[in-house]
Formats: structure tokens, sequence, C-alpha cells
């Protein structure tokens, strides 16, 4: 894992979303996985902002959300294809045909996560996974005890995750218990992961992801498994780690280092 601790929460988001630009810019084709969440808010501007900037397209790219609220057709407010719409493929040239979030209303939703899969071997895989973290530890939304080979399938969301939630949901107004995810197998076949954590919030399950034992208790854990994962932290969500000062010194203010970088220093 690389662990990138930023200066502050602007410097982590410009991190993240420079990493994604990265991506794009190398690989205009690029097949991003894509998450939803108070985190990702400010990602989306900032990634829109500099890919603008580079006058870069995101007219060949194509996304895979990781999830989406069962019950919930595309046009309600609170579903995660209205986020999308809203936060992201409203404001860039990308290719709705190429835009792929799970279909919460489908009649079969196992049918419809089952298919999914398929689109995305279909595509050739995710290049790039851009993935946020619950305070249990879920990513996509696997909850706690998820098999760690699991696929894109229906879940059923705890009481945290729901009452997290709930907060996007007008007063009164209940998220759906069950979702449509990725599975975290399906998060592992990514080429690339990049986990954006912000906040003290997040900080214990920061902590068990990265220095905790591997264990589908803290889902987000799995990632310990892959070949390429990178973690970008503000200071308050890097807060309950042990072993900072190392993660710190191999990459200070979350920068790349390299061997040549480091012999000149
Ligand atoms: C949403 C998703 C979730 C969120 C996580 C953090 O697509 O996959 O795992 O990333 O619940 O949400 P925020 O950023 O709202 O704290």
């Amino acid at each position: 894992m690389k662990v990138l601790i930023c200066t502050d929460t602007n410097a982590a988001i410009d991190r993240a979303a420079h990493l994604m630009t990265d991506r794009l810019r190398d690989k205009p084709k690029s097949v991003f996985g894509l998450a939803t969440g108070s985190t990702m808010e400010p990602l989306y501007d900032r990634w829109i902002a500099i890919a603008g900037d580079e006058g870069l397209s995101f007219a060949r790219a194509r996304t895979f959300n990781l999830d989406e609220y069962v019950g919930l057709p595309a046009s309600h407010p609170q579903s995660y294809h209205h986020y999308m719409e809203r936060f992201f493929f409203d404001r860039i040239d990308i290719d709705r045909a190429n835009a792929h979030l799970p279909n919460g209303a489908a009649p079969d939703p196992a049918a419809e996560a089952k298919a999914y899969e398929g689109r995305i071997a279909n595509a050739g895989g995710i290049d790039l996974q851009l993935i946020g973290i619950g305070r249990n530890g879920h990513i996509g939304f696997n909850e706690p005890t998820s098999s760690l080979t699991s696929r894109t399938r229906l879940k059923t969301l705890t009481r945290s995750t729901l009452e997290a939630n709930a907060a996007h949901f007008p007063p009164g107004e209940t998220p759906p218990r069950y979702v449509i995810t990725m599975g975290i197998g399906t998060i592992l076949e990514s080429r690339a992961c990049l986990l954006l954590a912000t906040g003290a919030g997040k900080a214990e399950a920061v902590e068990r992801m990265i220095e905790g034992a591997v264990s589908a208790a803290c889902p987000a854990s799995a990632l310990q498994f892959h070949p390429s994962a990178t973690i970008v932290l503000d200071p308050e969500a890097a807060s309950c780690l042990k072993l900072r000062d190392y993660y710190e010194q191999v990459h200070p203010a979350g920068r790349e280092t390299t061997v040549e970088g480091a012999r000149g220093a």
C-alpha cells in the first residue's frame, strides 16, 4: 500500500484529483471505477477543474460506479445515479452510454448484479477504482463480514451505515436497506485502487485498513492484498496510524518519492 498523508484536507483532495487526472491524460479511454458519498463531492469538483485546465476530455472514458440503492429509480434525487449526474456527469463531456451504475430499479436485483459484472468484464476491467471508506471499514457497500472474494451482489446495509446515509435524505425519509454493490473480489480485480479518506471520523477505520489484520471484519483491509493500492489521507484521517512517521518519511507531505530522489535528498 502506498500511504500518502497530505498537509490538509484540500491538499488530500487535490492529490487524489491529480492522480485521477494523470490516468485520464495517460489513457483517455480509461475505465474508471467511481464512488459516491460526501468525501467524493469536492474530489469531483477538483478533478473536473484540473482536467478542464489541462484541456482533457472524458469523451472516451468509461465509468462503473461501485453501488446503487435497490428500489430507487435513477430519477430519484437520493439515488446514486442522480448524485453522479449532479456532481460529475452533467459537468463533463462523457458519453452517457459509457457511464454505468447498477440499476437499482431492476425487477430482479440479483440478475442485475450478475449482469453488471458482465458489463465490467466486457469493458476490459477497471483501470483505476476510486474508493471511499465507511466508519465501519466498508468499501463499496461491502459491510463487515462480507466475503473477501465476493462479487457484485445484493447487500443489506448495517444500522450504522443507514444512519450515516440518512443525512443525505430529507427529514422523515429513510434510505433503502438494500443495495447492489460491487464485491470485494470485484474491487480487487481493478488494475489500480485509489482510496480517499478525510476527517477524524474515518481515523479508526483507516488504521484497521492499513495496519490491522486482513479480515472480513474490516472489508477495506482486503486492499492490503492489492498490488497497486494508493491511500490518500488528510492528517485527521491519518491520526490513529501507528507508523505515521514512516509513511511521512517515505512520502513527505504525500508526495511521490523515488529511490533517485531519496538519494539526492
Ligand atoms: C459510496 C460508497 C461508500 C462510501 C462510504 C463513505 O459509493 O461506496 O463506501 O464511499 O460510505 O461515504 P462518505 O464519503 O459519505 O463518508
